[in-house]
């Protein structure tokens, strides 16, 4: 162990010190020095980390708390990562949400993490914080807030202006997770400063990578109080700011995202994808740290007009992670973080235009937090396995061959050579081969080389699989030979140990004991035999379990994957049981199991019960139970699923008011704001009309834009040419006084619409103002630095209006959320709101005064019969049995039959709002998201629920929705407990409202 001297590589500077640095020559680094141990709880050797001196094999899975804003939730989702065998959760914090006006740091309610701090501890889970202050996440502006674009530094740079602007949050943020670190009692270990800060457009920042800014955003973390160690996560294995090095973190780490994003093509696997090499790498680049991957691929992102998670989850499936993860455990990875976990949701505005209101990334556990997908079940044999594996955890990689240890070149295997223990990582040389493949493996034993199987004659590994192989593995007092099924779990209880393996279907297995016995207890067709002083034990797979008792005490578990799919592990007990375990108390003579069904479901406590079992409960009802013998609980979990009486939407009344009363010829715009900048704070892209539209010159950045033109007619206009710049899938509409002038669709492909609109004949002399109302769809994020992609202005870029000489002959004002960075929300944040004229008086929010609008049944689904923003508002009331999780969501009827003039598929694009909380955001001509899920705690599950949807016809035809429902996914007995319904500001008459 290097305890002491690996922590020593800490750097410091003072604050006057990085001024001077700062000011000084562009490629003066800071030499890092020794300082002070600062903290001994979290150190590392070359192998693992360690925490309170004992070794942790870090199993991580990335869940932001901001994509959930549900705080009653969070233990739900974590205590779901727990039980895959995880032990620990990375998560990102989002500038823009808690800084949205310039000094004003905010991160209460929704967006307070010590609540997520508390459930993370409850549920035994460390965690990893990666505050940025540049996250990237698929998150609007890459979590830089909108008034950056204002700041003239470069962004990602040491520009005094930029890092200025980085102060306050990083100040704040840093003594909110200084005091959840794990030296305070807290669950947070690492910290990740910055972020794959890996890329850069080289002729403009030269000093790329730079070690002053990266060390200069550490220590602004060290000042204010961050002692736990630094990790990184270079976007591929570049080797910047490995230990050591200027601007060096404590723990070298990189991410990995091997398939890429298509999910166009879910069953394409391309060759040469799968990393190789790693390990050589690894021990070039960071030899005394841990191989830590900060980011491996747990799913995909998926575009506006994209094809929906359910192809990205196919893509990156449970054979993506059988291949791909165990070729990462080849490389001896024992710190691993899965991006993403959890998805979850962009409400609220908060995803970037890259992409839509779902973000479940086809990840692990879905964004109704369901786990049901087979990559949940797949990551939880593999992680239950490593975590019960102390050998692998200090094993040596070695380099993976084809050819080696089996009798076949279509094969390839890495060794992990530990002091008794090895493991063979076993996958096909062409790794995205279909094929099936028999072999023999051979490999060195404490009973000599062997040749596996020795009593069939063949081994086999399908298509898009990956095993693992062991010798002389040790299972408490018993020595596993060698095993080719792989090992889910085992453990050493008084009485006895129980193992359990399992196999694919089709395959042959083997597995020999040294110097004991064996029978079958359970099940058949077992061939037992002895070689030498072991007994093997082979067996093709099957449904059906069997169980060999070896030596004394010792119970096999032989099960086929699926089944074992249905085993899980807590801290006590292994046992099989339905869709979900949380947590087993033995006490005494009695057991609690906590979890959930979504099916009548048989529980076999098969290790840890107490042997002589007086009472079983579940989720604290007493349950009946058999115990055999051998001391297995059985019983039987009961489901009857309830009858849910959902509402239907179109038979519902809802209240009506057009969101668009600027179109009014009394309308009076006075109180917007001038658009009279004759410059652009931003210096990305230089003015091309004689003053700023730029919203965020002016405070706006999110959601619905709105702009209003006015000018004195010439009588020669003909046309109006506009450039409006919303992000990809934004879209506009255009009016002159009330007369609708045309719109820009919007696509999936385009930041913006460049527009020629004619116009009808214009009076001369008469006063006239164009309307345009734009949607945008977040900030861009700013990957590549150098690029300030970030700082791509939203709003009118550019315009002509035919007949006018002068631009200037068109005076501009301007609107998005009501108050812009003095935003008026501050229990939903910063981004909810948008500048629809029903947002700005706070419609969307529950209590809105709705008694004097007009009714209109089924609401959305009657629709517009002209262009137009139609702001229709119910109440929805539920009554859903507490005791169960019950997915909902707004399903949007997406069929291409239409309601469109001339037979063509209507322009049309809605947002949604539930309780007050935006969301989603639905765009009827590019998709892909037709379903939007909104969780318990936004809804009240027990009561009335205030439901908003603003319908935005772009054609001249108008637009309704072809359908519009609530549907209910499988609900789930769950012994999770209440879920808290969130606290939100409700409607008051706001001030200045125009
Ligand atoms: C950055 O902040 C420091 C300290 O407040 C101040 O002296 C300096 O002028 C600021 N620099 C810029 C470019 O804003
Ligand atoms: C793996 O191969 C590389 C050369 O490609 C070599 O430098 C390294 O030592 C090898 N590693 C092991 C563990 O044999």
């Amino acid at each position: 162990m290097k305890l002491s001297t690996s922590l020593l590589v800490l750097t410091s500077l003072t604050a006057s010190t990085l001024a001077r640095v700062i000011g000084g020559k562009p490629n003066q680094f800071i030499q890092p020095y020794k300082r002070e141990v600062l903290q001994d709880i979290v150190t590392w050797d070359e192998h693992t980390i360690f925490v309170n001196g004992e070794r942790v094999l870090f199993l991580s899975g990335e869940f932001h708390p901001f994509r959930l804003p549900v705080p009653s939730l969070w233990l739900d989702v974590l205590q779901k990562i727990k039980a895959l065998g995880f032990n620990g959760v990375s998560i990102y914090i989002d500038w823009a949400l808690l800084e949205g006006k310039s000094g004003s740091f905010e991160a209460e309610g929704v967006f307070a993490l010590e609540p997520f701090f508390e459930a993370a501890k409850a549920a035994g889970i460390y965690l990893i914080a990666r505050p940025g202050p540049y996250i990237n996440a698929e998150v609007s502006g890459g979590g830089f807030p909108g008034w950056l674009q204002r700041v003239p530094g470069r962004l990602r740079t040491r520009d005094e202006s930029f890092l200025n602007a980085t102060e306050n949050y990083v100040k704040s943020i840093s003594e909110i997770v200084a005091k959840a670190q794990i030296t305070n009692g807290g669950p947070v270990i690492l910290l990740q400063p910055e972020n794959e800060y890996t890329s850069a457009d080289e002729t403009v920042v030269p000093e790329f990578p730079d070690a002053v800014y990266f060390e200069y955003i550490q220590e602004q973390y060290r000042n204010a109080g961050i002692v736990v160690p630094f990790i990184s996560n270079d976007a591929r294995p570049a080797g910047y700011f490995t230990p050591g090095s200027p601007g060096g973190v404590d723990i070298y780490g990189y991410d990995g995202y091997p398939l890429g994003f298509d999910c166009a093509n879910p069953y394409t696997w391309p060759d040469g994808n799968l990393p190789t090499d790693r390990n050589t790498l690894h021990e070039q680049q960071s030899p005394n740290t841990p191989h830590s991957v900060l980011e491996f691929q747990g799913g995909s992102f998926d575009p506006w007009g994209g094809l929906g998670f359910d192809q990205c989850s196919e893509l990156l499936n449970h054979e993506f992670e059988r291949v791909f993860y165990k070729n990462n455990y080849g490389f001896g990875i024992t710190l691993l973080n899965i991006y993403m976990i959890f998805g979850g949701t962009n409400w609220g505005n908060l995803g970037h235009p890259g992409g839509y209101t779902s973000y479940d990334y086809g990840s692990v556990i879905r964004e109704t937090r369901v786990i049901d997908r087979e990559k949940y079940s797949e990551l939880k044999l593999q992680a239950n396995f490593l975590q019960v594996s102390p050998a692998y955890w200090t094993a040596e990689a070695q380099n993976g061959t084809n050819g080696s240890f089996t009798d076949t070149n279509a094969l390839h295997v890495t060794a992990l050579l530990g002091n008794v223990t090895n493991f063979y990582v076993i996958r096909h040389s062409a790794y995205n081969s279909l094929d099936s493949t028999n072999y023999k493996f051979t490999a060195p034993t404490s009973a000599g080389n062997l040749t596996i199987p020795q009593l069939n004659n063949t081994l086999t590994l399908n298509g898009r699989d990956s095993k693992f192989h062991v010798t002389d593995y040790d299972v408490g007092e018993y020595n596993l030979l060698y095993s080719t099924a792989e090992i889910f779990s085992w453990k050493k209880y008084d009485s006895k140990t129980v193992l359990v393996v399992y196999g694919g279907p089709g395959e042959q297995h083997e597995a020999a004991f040294t110097g004991v016995d064996a029978s079958l207890v359970e099940g058949s067709g077992v061939n037992i035999a002895k070689k030498g002083d072991a007994t093997v034990l082979n067996w093709p797979v099957s449904t059906s379990r069997k169980i060999v008792k070896v030596g004394e005490d010792l119970y096999v578990y032989i099960l086929d994957r699926n089944s074992a799919y249905n085993y899980w592990v807590t801290d006590d007990i292994i046992l099989k049981a339905g869709y979900l375990i949380r947590n087993a108390t033995v006490d005494a003579d009695s057991l609690s199991i906590v979890g959930d069904v979504n099916a009548t479901s048989t529980l076999e406590v098969i290790g840890g019960a107490p042997s002589k079992l007086t009472t079983l409960t579940f989720n604290g009802e007493s349950v009946a139970f058999n115990q055999s013998s051998l001391g297995v609980v059985s019983s039987s979990l009961s489901y009857s699923a309830p009858e849910l009486d959902l509402p239907d939407l179109s038979s519902l009344t809802w209240k009506y008011f057009d969101t668009v009363p600027e179109l009014s010829n009394t309308y009076s715009d006075e109180a917007w704001t001038s658009a009279s900048l004759d410059f652009t704070y931003n210096s990305h892209r230089n003015l091309t009309t004689p003053t700023s539209l730029y919203s965020s010159d002016y405070g706006y950045h999110y959601g619905v834009l709105l702009y209003r033109g006015h000018f004195t007619a010439t009588g020669e206009e003909s046309t109006l040419f506009i450039t409006a710049q919303g992000g990809s899938a934004s879209g506009f509409t255009v009016w002159v006084n009330s007369t609708f002038v045309g719109s820009w669709a919007g696509a999936d492909y385009a930041n913006n619409g460049n527009v020629t609109f004619n116009l009808p004949s214009l009076t001369s002399g008469s006063n006239y103002v164009i309307t345009v109302v734009l949607d945008t769809t977040g900030l861009d994020e700013n990957w590549t630095v150098g690029e300030e992609e970030m700082k791509t202005p939203r709003g009118v870029i550019s315009y002509t209006l035919s007949g006018h000489s002068s631009q200037s002959d068109v005076a501009w004002k301007l609107t998005g959320n009501l108050g812009g960075e003095d935003y008026i929300d501050h229990t939903r944040g910063p981004l909810n709101e948008g500048g629809l004229a029903a947002e700005r008086a706070g419609y969307h929010l529950p209590g809105a005064p709705t008694d004097s609008w007009n009714d209109v049944v089924g609401g959305p689904l009657a629709g517009l019969d002209k262009p137009g923003v139609a702001f229709y508002a119910t109440t929805v009331d539920l009554d859903i049995p507490s005791g169960w999780d019950v997915p909902l969501s707004f399903v949007f009827g997406n069929s291409s039959s239409t309601t469109g003039s001339n037979g063509t598929s209507a322009v049309y694009r809605a947002q949604l709002w539930v309780n007050g909380w935006q969301y989603g955001k639905y765009v009827h001509n590019v998709g892909p998201q037709d379903s939007f899920p909104v969780p318990e705690g936004i809804w009240d599950y027990q009561g009335s629920n205030y439901v908003a949807v603003a319908l935005w016809a772009l054609e001249e035809a108008g637009a309704k929705l072809e359908s519009f429902t609530l549907e209910a996914g499988t609900p789930v007995k769950s012994g999770y407990g209440p879920v808290t319904v969130v606290e939100g500001e409700t409607w008051s008459k706001r001030e200045g409202v125009y």
